[in-house]
């Protein structure tokens, strides 16, 4: 394993047993985005950079999901990771449904906290979010190129800290963080982001062989969106309805409404309601 900037990075995960993931990670104390990194990297050399994984202790500008911020204070768990998958363009999102999987996996191993999956690909715990991914995507020629997934965990910080500054963000509905959770007791985070990297490359190695199926059929056991009453915002319009599936091939979201038409949902900030099917 190459590493460079070393944080502890001459110990830390150097037993990951993955066989391309995580070969080379580059360690930062601090930069804007690790996103941003792993993305000019990729533009830059795309040969040789499958698994090339960046990871920083914080984030100066944190990018989430639809143009909102990453609130990354020291703590926390920042990493962007670059694969070149065999797999067709339309399976993508099935890269950041996987992403939240192998997350929610972790957290349910290192701890008892019961994570879940709210679709598409936030880990959240007792409702509140724990985990996002953003995916950034390079296609050429109806084949993918590279692909950046960002993953932003709320480990070991103090949420209570940073949670007025993005209460008014749109599609806020309450965060949360391992150590929150966990009454102050903090996790290893170079156990959980080795523990991480050997999930996110299994899954990948299943997906370009096997398919979606079986990591839907994983996604769906630990999902917190099905059975519920929700609404997508969709840009500027709201769909109502029962989420009652997830597809099996390209992981949308599938939506009852009231008039019993079925809706595939591509992507979209859900918002879910308590209210079980009955
Ligand atoms: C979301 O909005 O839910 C996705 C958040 C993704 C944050 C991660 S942290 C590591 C990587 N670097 C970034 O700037 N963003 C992603």
């Amino acid at each position: 394993m190459f590493c460079t900037e070393g944080i502890n990075s001459e110990h830390a995960l150097c037993d990951i047993g993955t066989s391309y993931i995580g070969r080379t990670i580059h360690f930062y104390r601090t930069v804007d985005s690790t996103q941003a990194i792993a993305l000019s990297l990729a533009e830059q050399r795309s040969d040789n950079l499958h698994g090339t994984v960046i990871i920083s202790e914080d984030q100066r500008k944190g990018r989430g999901r639809m143009g909102r911020k990453w609130i990354s204070p020291r703590g926390g768990i920042y990493l962007s990771l670059i694969v070149q998958p065999k797999i067709e363009p339309t399976q993508s999102s099935i890269l950041s449904l996987l992403s939240a999987l192998s997350v929610c996996n972790v957290i349910n191993k290192m701890t008892n906290l019961n994570a879940k999956l709210k679709w598409p690909n936030d880990v959240v715990i007792n409702g509140r979010k724990v985990c996002g991914i953003l995916l950034d995507l390079s296609i050429d020629d109806d084949k993918i190129n590279f692909v950046v997934i960002g993953i932003g965990v709320n480990a070991n910080i103090d949420v209570t800290k940073i949670d007025p500054d993005i209460q008014t963000s749109s599609g806020y509905y309450g965060i949360t963080s391992l150590k929150n959770e966990f009454h102050g007791k903090k996790i290893d985070k170079f156990v959980f982001i080795q523990l991480l990297l050997e999930n996110i490359e299994s899954y990948i190695i299943q997906l370009e062989n096997r398919g979606a199926k079986e990591i839907i059929k994983n996604y769906k056991e630990v999902s917190d969106t099905l059975g519920k009453v929700v609404t997508v915002k969709q840009s500027t319009k709201f769909l109502h309805g029962i989420a009652v599936d997830i597809d099996e091939n390209e992981g949308f979201l599938l939506i009852e409404t009231p008039s019993g038409c079925i809706h595939k949902v591509v992507s979209g900030d859900v918002i879910i309601k308590n209210i079980k099917k009955a």
